[in-house]
């Protein structure tokens, strides 16, 4: 993880199986350079095949998770430059990520640092975080899924007044209309989020991989396509050695071993 200029990457936890991804470019408030975008795709991708680890933490500093995009490399782009070279085109692969990433947010995350943080599968934020959308007032528009990121987890209304004022929200209210799933004291929030890291790396890879994915579709699809792929996952799930071990663990009254297979 040393080549990295942007970006700090290590293995955290007991066992050594939550990857925990820090940005760290303390000048620009962790604002999401194409290098930094690069180098995080890259570590998220390493991280995803490195058979070692569960899931994934993706943190900032204390004062920002990230303050958005880069608004001086993105200055005197231009509509066909933008085409050309698919600007933040290369975000999406966060998303693609098959293993279960958390995002712990303390301080700003802002446009690109808040829709960061949606690519994310929960997000768990210290008490002065704060959210928000303020691509507006510097003339643009959202561009790494805020709008529909937002307006999916929230609702309409919410997704609205965050895009269209660029008012910040604070953690509190953030966690209220469920974009983040709980607080914690600022001090706190990476050691809850590892903890919860090893809580999800304590179970099978394989069908995390699957629950993911699972829930994943409800975003993309109608309920009932939804409710169709779930139950053929569920069936599939009983294909693993691991739903064997699962089960049998239960009726034994002992804990499982899973073996990712
Ligand atoms: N891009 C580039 N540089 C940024 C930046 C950004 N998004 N955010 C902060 N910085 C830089 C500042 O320019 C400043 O650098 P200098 O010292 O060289 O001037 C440094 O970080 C510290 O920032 P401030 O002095 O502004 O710190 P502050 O504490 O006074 O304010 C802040 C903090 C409210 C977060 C403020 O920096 C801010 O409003 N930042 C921009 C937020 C924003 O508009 N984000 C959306 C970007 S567009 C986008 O993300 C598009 C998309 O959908 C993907």
């Amino acid at each position: 993880g040393s080549s990295y200029q942007h970006i700090l990457t290590e293995k955290k936890g007991a066992k050594q199986n939550v990857a925990l991804i820090t940005l760290n470019r303390p000048k620009a408030l962790n604002a999401l350079c194409d290098a930094l975008v690069t180098e995080l795709g890259d570590a998220v991708e390493k991280f995803d095949r490195d058979e070692s680890i569960g899931a994934v933490v993706i943190t900032g500093s204390e004062k920002a998770f990230a303050a958005g995009a880069d608004i001086k490399e993105m200055q005197n782009t231009t509509f066909s430059s933008n085409i050309r070279l698919r600007l933040l085109e290369h975000w999406s692969k966060i998303s693609q990520c098959k293993k279960p990433i958390i995002a712990a947010v303390n301080g700003f995350a802002l446009g690109g640092g808040c829709e960061l943080a949606m690519m994310c599968d929960i997000i768990y934020a210290g008490d002065k975080a704060n959210f928000g959308q303020p691509e507006i007032l510097i003339g643009v528009v959202p561009g790494a899924g805020g709008t529909q990121r937002i307006a999916r987890s929230c609702g309409k209304s919410k997704a609205m007044e965050m895009c269209l004022t660029g008012n910040r929200i604070t953690a509190a209210e953030a966690e209220k209309m469920g974009l983040v799933s709980k607080v914690f004291p600022a001090g706190e929030l990476l050691s809850e989020a590892i903890k919860l890291g090893e809580k999800i790396a304590s179970q099978s890879p394989l069908i995390a991989q699957l629950a993911k994915e699972c829930v994943n579709v409800a975003f993309e699809t109608s309920l009932q396509e939804g409710l169709r792929f779930e139950k053929k996952m569920f069936y599939a799930a009983f294909a693993t050695e691991d739903q064997k071990e699962g089960m049998k663990a239960f009726v034994e009254k002992r804990a499982p071993n899973f073996k990712n297979n």
